[in-house]
This record gives structure tokens, sequence and C-alpha cells, in this order.
């Protein structure tokens, strides 16, 4: 991306949180600030969300850095290490090594992994530069193949497309080797990533997009159309890169609230903000705040750990500095985050309705009726001879500290593999408990998990155990 032209003083004022999360009639989950989580990754997981950061594969060594990582968050995405440069240096030959031990390294500590990013017009390797049209293609659709099975199982989301749209008013494509092969280059990518990997969420990822402006309302046309035509698209990821030239505004929840309406999750993915002080912690809690507003905004990224890692590292944008300390960024982060979030009943029905505590100024009438323990809801994609099942596991009044899932699947039906659980039989009657990092959900917050099968999946209601 451009930094140049972002360059601008942060916006010194920012709509209060407050008064954006009920112009916009979000339903507040109660905060529980007794039980406040000290850590950005399991404060997030108490409001079902997860708290990532950026990693580069050189720094795990640094202890510094590696003791950050590791206690704060609970999803990575690797900063460099997965994209096309790096994985296919020369064509057809693939290179992993990095990219593998930022996953290995996540998995040993119960951190999910972001892939970023399949196709993109940037950081190309330098065969793929030189090709154009159908070898240029097949290039494309090879790459995602190879990559995506290669880390199958081991991806939450991938940033399948990455900044495909141009900057400014036009509303059009970013204009690049890729664009040049054909309008139709990101639904095929879309495509080819969910035959390569049906269980990992495929996201379009892009900057500048946070609010209401023309490119990210030219994303949300695409996103709307994809939907329509059924091209595989589960998640939208905001980078949320602000500065002076594109500073954090007020409408950044409303842009989140109307692609989560389109049937995305949506997730803050790169986000760092150049800056200090007040004003910069802030911009932090107004982001944090928009995010936990929109029930279907289910992750942030930090695009980074200290100031020194930053990609802009002169702009000081990210929650620690460069000895590791926290900055009060970091402090406004977790207050918010603390704060509680909120659950969409359109996008997810309990069979027992959660509690939630209103704003003064809506209407307590709404309120459904308080019910401890914890209730389960299954979402479904089934395609011929296999389905992949994701489960919201949601807490009553009171806060949970685990959880079992009861699951009926047809006659002919096997699980065959399963993430941010455990699985316990794989016909029949299969049962999914809680995993270390996930068993602790506060009251009517949500948590997910899921599997993938072969033959059809479960249609019923799943049971629901907490502990
Ligand atoms: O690894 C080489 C090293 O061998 C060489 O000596 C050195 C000389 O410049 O370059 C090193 O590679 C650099 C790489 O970062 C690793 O540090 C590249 O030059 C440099 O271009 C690359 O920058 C990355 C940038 O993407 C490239 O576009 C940043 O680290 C990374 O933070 C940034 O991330 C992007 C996201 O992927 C997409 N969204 C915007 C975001 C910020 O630009």
């Amino acid at each position: 991306m451009n930094r140049s032209p972002r360059r601008r003083v942060l916006a010194a004022t920012l709509s209060a949180a407050s008064a954006v999360l009920v112009a916009s009639g979000a339903v507040l989950l109660s905060a529980g600030n007794a039980n406040a989580a000290t850590t950005l990754g399991a404060s997030a997981a108490a409001t079902g969300r997860y708290f990532g950061t950026a990693v580069a594969a050189y720094k795990l060594s640094d202890s510094v850095y590696s003791t950050i990582l590791n206690r704060e968050f609970d999803m990575v995405t690797p900063e460099n290490e997965m994209k096309w440069d790096a994985t296919e240096p020369s064509q057809n030959s693939f290179s992993y090594t990095s990219g593998d031990q930022i996953v290995s390294q996540a998995q040993s500590h119960n951190q999910r992994v972001r892939g970023h990013a399949l196709a993109w017009h940037s950081q190309q390797p330098g065969w793929a530069q030189s090709l154009s049209g159908t070898a240029l293609r097949s290039a494309m659709t090879n790459h995602i193949t190879n990559v995506a099975t290669h880390y199958k199982g081991k991806i939450y989301s991938w940033d399948v497309v990455n900044e495909a749209f141009a900057d400014g008013t036009s509303g059009a494509r970013r204009s690049s080797n890729l664009q040049n092969t054909g309008n139709d280059w990101i639904e095929v990518a879309f495509r080819t990533a969910r035959a390569a990997d049906p269980a990992a969420k495929l996201c379009y990822n892009d900057y500048n997009t946070d609010g209401i402006n023309a490119k990210s309302t030219a994303v949300y046309n695409m996103v709307s159309d994809f939907k329509t035509r059924g091209v595989p698209i589960d998640c939208v990821g905001f980078q949320g890169h602000f500065n002076s030239a594109s500073p954090v505004t007020s409408d950044i929840q409303q842009n989140l609230a109307r692609f989560a309406a389109l049937g995305v999750d949506v997730q803050i993915t790169e986000l760092d903000i150049a800056g200090s002080g007040t004003a910069q912690a802030t911009s932090y809690s107004s982001v944090v705040k928009a995010c936990l507003a929109v029930a279907r905004c289910n992750g942030i990224t930090v695009w980074g750990i200290r100031d020194s890692d930053s990609w802009r590292a002169s702009d000081t944008p990210l929650l620690f500095d460069n000895s590791g300390n926290k900055k009060a960024s970091y402090t406004a982060a977790l207050d918010a985050l603390n704060s509680g979030g909120t659950t969409n009943p359109t996008t997810s029905v309990p069979t027992t309705s959660p509690t939630t505590v209103l704003p003064s100024t809506s209407n307590p009438t709404t309120s459904p009726p308080a019910t401890a323990g914890c209730s389960a809801t299954v979402s479904l994609n089934q395609w011929s001879g296999g389905f992949v099942a994701t489960i919201k596991v949601t807490a009553g009044s009171a806060k949970i500290n685990g959880w079992t899932v009861g699951v009926t699947l047809p006659s002919g039906a096997a699980v065959t593999n399963s993430w941010n659980t455990t699985a316990s039989g794989s016909s029949g009657a299969v049962s999914f408990a809680n995993v270390s990092y996930n068993g602790s959900v506060n009251a009517a917050a949500s948590t997910e998990f899921g599997f993938q099968g072969t033959g059809v999946g479960p249609s019923a209601t799943p049971t629901c155990t907490a502990r």
C-alpha cells in the first residue's frame, strides 16, 4: 500500500463510543468487570472474539517479543511468511519453512492462525510479475491450491484476496497484472481456496475501507454480488491502518454492520494507529468498541507487537513501546474489551435467550428472560459428500467455566477433523468439549468451534452442558 498520502494528524476528536452504540441501537451485554480479564486475548475471548497480532518468524527467538506474544494474543497472522514471494520463490517450487515455524509456535500456544495472503498484486515473486493472461491465471490457482492444501486444517481464516480495489472515489478495481487476467480473478481465487481447504473461513481484505466511503462501498457491492451468486466468501477484513490521512472515524461501526448484514463475518485485521498518548489511546478504544458493538465482528488483529516491530515504526502505532512496556493505548484497548460485547440474535439464535443489559435509552421490554447454563446453535456448510459445521456456544445468565456440546450425526456421516474443541466419537452421538482457552465464557457471551465431516451434517439443535 502507498504510505505517503496517509500521513495527517489524527483527528483530535472522536465520537464518544457510547453515543455511537446507542445511536446504532446495539444491545450491550453485561460487562462483568468484577471478573475483568487481564490480557487482550482472554478479554476478547470472554466476548467470543479473538485478539491477534502480526508475527515475524525471525523475531520468535526474541524473548521479550515471544513473552508478550504468548501472554497477550490468541490469533497470529504471519506478517510476510505466507505471501506469494515467500511461499513460491520459483514457479511450482514451494517454501514453507518460515510459515510452518509460525504455525507450529501458534499451535503450541493455543493460538489460531490467519493466513495472509493468497492472491495480491504486491509481494509477488519476480517470475509471477512477468506473467500475464492465462499463464498468470493458472499460476495463481496453482499457488492457491498448493499453499491452502499445505496448510489445510491449520488455518482459521485466509486472506484469499488482498487489496484489489483502487484508492480514491472511482470504486474501480485496482489495476494490476491479476486484474488484467479478467474481472473474475477474485471469485476464481475464492472458489479455488474453498476447494483446497473447505474448513478455512475465506476473507477479502483491504485498507482505507474501514469507514463508509467509495472504496468500501465498492467492496460491499462485490461481497453482496458474491453472496447472491454463491461465490464462497465468509468474511471481510478491514486492515485499520490509521493515521492523519486515514483517521479513525465514527462510521466504522456502521460500516462493519452493513457488511455483517450481508451474511459475512467482519474483522479488524492489521490495526495500527499513528500517534501517542491520550489521542492514540482514545482511537484504539473507539476501534475496539466499534468491533464489540457488531456481533459478527469476531476478532481484532494489531499489525505487530512493539512500536519497533511495526512496518512504520516511526509512527509509534502499536500497543507496546520499544522495550515491550504496555502503552496507554494498551490499557485503553483492554478496558474497551472488558466493557463487553454484543451478540446478534438475527445471526445466532440460541435455544435459550441470553441475558442482556440494554443501554438506558433503549426499550427494556425487548430484554429476554435470564437463563443459566449454555446453549448451542449449528451453522452448516454442506456440499455433496461432506460438510463443515460451525457451532456457536452461548453462555446463559451466568459465566460458565467449561462446556460440552452434544451433536447427533445422521447415519453414514462421520467427523474427520475438528478445531477449538476436543471431540469424543466420530459418528452417531458425538460430544465436543472446550479446550483450555475457550471454556470460560462470560454471561451471554459466545465462543465458536467447528468440525468437518463426510456425509450429511447435523441439522438438529445441539445440546449444551455447562460447568
Ligand atoms: O526479507 C528482506 C531482507 O532479506 C532484505 O534485506 C530487506 C531489505 O529491504 O527486505 C526484507 O524484506 C522486507 C520485508 O518486509 C520483511 O521485513 C521487504 O523489503 C519489505 O517490503 C516488507 O514489507 C512488508 C510489506 O507488507 C510489504 O508490502 C511489511 O513487513 C509488512 O508489514 C507489510 O504488510 C502489509 C500487509 O501485508 C498488507 N496490508 C498492508 C501492510 C502494511 O504495508
